[in-house]
């Protein structure tokens, strides 16, 4: 699977319908269409991916028809957060998300990250079991408030690269 860095702005906006995509038909059942529709304006629009990436410091990949990823490197903590990682309903169960997880884990590495972690909602069962597949395990709760009146009630996973 061929992963490219996302940067310009045909890239972008393939890669926030992507989201609208993925994020619509996995997160509509978890936490209703309300907050999906808040959360996909506020962190996946075309807008506030490129902001993310000119001035927030993500990277963002993708594979076209297949998915997307989004890194965030922190120096000070040598850590990595691995903020995003999506694949379209009709190729999930093939690859693509241990090649994904892979290339994160590779390229955490380069950025100098000593552990890889991620935020996943509680009752995301299916990913929480895909991730511990791919070798993280559950540091700590975590609720965020995002406004809107909306929290995000997760799990902080992580694994060392
Ligand atoms: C979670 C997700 C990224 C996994 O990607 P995927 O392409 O389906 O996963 P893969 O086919 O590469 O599977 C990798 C391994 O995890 C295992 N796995 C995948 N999904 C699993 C599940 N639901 N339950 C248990 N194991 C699972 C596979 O059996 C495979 O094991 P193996 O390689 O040792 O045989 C993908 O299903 C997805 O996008 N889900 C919806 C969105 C989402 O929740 N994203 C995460 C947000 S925090």
């Amino acid at each position: 699977m061929d992963l490219e860095r996302v940067e310009i702005p045909s890239q972008i906006a393939a890669v926030a319908a992507l989201a609208r995509e993925t994020w619509t038909q996995h997160y509509v059942p978890l936490i209703g269409a309300a907050q999906v529709e808040y959360m996909l304006a506020k962190f996946q629009s075309a807008e506030a991916i490129a902001r993310q990436i000119a001035t927030e410091g993500y990277e963002y990949y993708w594979a076209p028809g297949a998915g997307y990823l989004a890194l965030v490197p922190d120096p000070v903590r040598k850590s990595v957060m691995l903020s995003k990682i999506y694949v379209l309903a009709d190729r999930r169960g093939t690859g693509v998300g241990r090649a994904m997880v892979e290339f994160a884990e590779k390229r955490a590495a380069e950025l100098g990250g000593a552990e890889l972690w991620l935020t996943v909602n509680k009752h995301n069962a299916g990913s929480i079991a895909f991730y511990e597949r791919m070798g993280f395990r559950k540091t700590e709760a975590v609720v965020t408030d995002i406004g809107g009146g909306f929290v995000m009630d997760d799990w902080r996973m992580a694994k060392t690269v």
